[in-house]
């Protein structure tokens, strides 16, 4: 039974922490026990075994505590993961996916949000799903919010189809009005502004600071890149790294200092990395103890590679410059 190992304890619910944006790490140290691993300041866990099991038994997850969810699943392409078995019969694989997905979904409030990084075989799977439009229900209906697409330039090289460039970034929300949307905390700079000096930008009337707006829905730039060779970012024994920026993104906009984010697939612990940088707390799960131990080393006392807040206020802009404006200076704050 390579899936099923049994948690050994019951975990307890994470303490609450004052968040700030951008925060320096706090001083944490590292404690493990049979369980997994959890910083001394009660903000971070990560539980080791099968998300499916541990999570079915979390506080958390039963009283429905969560604010955002992030889940990037083994894809069952036969990556050599360090004990998780990457090659399920197709069917096994929907149950398994359609299971962690119901766990998702109990653990979330209904201000929360899910979002899951998939590949093309499974995404349409998933969005069925989530929609209530299989024959298997999930325990709850959600509501899409954006069908995003993760691009970047280095895919692996093919001749005989499209190379592959993107993963899908799918967003649901328990309830789309009540969820929880910080569009000021991704913001862009528009291309009015950054290349064609148009200055409309300064006087639209869409809520946001002129010359700025929310991120496109297909999401790329500087550090967007696949987490490979050289890159700064990159941890060793992980091959299936997601770019800090990517998290960053994701968790400002869809939670508030003091949240509780959950990602079921810790790996090499990114999402808990910027969580607990952005001051949220964090409650990971993962089936490898190694991968546990170096991720919640990297999240409780290395932090990110990079500073975080970077991206605010960029241009993803294509085409090349012809001229930009200078925006008010409280634009960009
Ligand atoms: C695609 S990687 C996640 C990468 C992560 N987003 C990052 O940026 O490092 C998937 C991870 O999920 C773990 N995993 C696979 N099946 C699991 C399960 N049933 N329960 C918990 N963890 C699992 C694997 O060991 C692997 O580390």
């Amino acid at each position: 039974m390579p899936h099923h190992p049994k948690p050994r304890r019951a975990a307890s619910k994470l303490k609450p922490v004052a968040g700030g944006r951008g925060k320096a790490p706090q001083a944490r140290a590292l404690v493990e026990s049979p369980a997994g691993f959890r910083s001394s300041t009660g903000d971070c866990e990560v539980l080791v075994g099968d998300c499916r099991e541990v999570l079915a038994k979390h506080p958390s997850v039963l009283a429905g505590e969560v604010d955002l969810v992030f889940a990037d699943p083994p894809f069952n392409w036969n990556r050599a993961y360090d004990q998780w078995d990457d090659k399920m019969p197709r069917e096994d694989y929907l149950t398994f996916t359609f299971d962690w997905l119901d766990r998702c979904i109990q653990a979330l409030k209904p201000t929360g949000t899910l979002f899951v990084n998939i590949p093309d075989d499974t995404c349409a799977e998933i969005v069925c799903y989530l929609k209530g439009h299989l024959g298997r229900k999930p325990t709850q209906v959600l509501h899409m919010v954006n069908w995003c697409i993760w691009h970047y330039r280095f895919g692996q090289n093919q001749e005989g189809a499209f190379i592959n460039s993107k993963v899908h970034t799918l967003y649901f929300a328990k309830d789309r009005a009540k969820r929880t949307w910080n569009p000021r905390e991704v913001l862009e700079l528009t291309d009015r502004a950054s290349t064609y000096a148009d200055k409309r930008t300064l006087t639209k009337k869409d809520g946001m600071p002129a010359g700025m707006r929310v991120p496109l829905d297909v999401w790329y730039g500087p550090y967007w890149g696949r987490i490979q060779g050289n890159n700064a970012e990159r941890r060793h024994g992980h091959d299936n790294q997601l770019p800090e920026v990517y998290l960053e993104r994701v968790i400002r906009c869809a939670s508030n200092p003091g949240d509780l984010v959950m990602d079921p697939f810790t790996g090499s612990g990114t999402t808990g990395t910027v969580a607990l940088n952005l001051g949220r707390r964090y409650l990971g799960t993962e089936f490898s103890r190694d991968n546990a131990r170096r991720a919640s080393e990297r999240m409780i006392l290395l932090g990110p590679a990079r500073p975080l807040g970077q991206q605010h206020g960029i241009s993803t802009a294509i085409a090349p410059k012809r001229r930009a404006l200078t925006l008010p200076s409280t634009t960009i704050g």
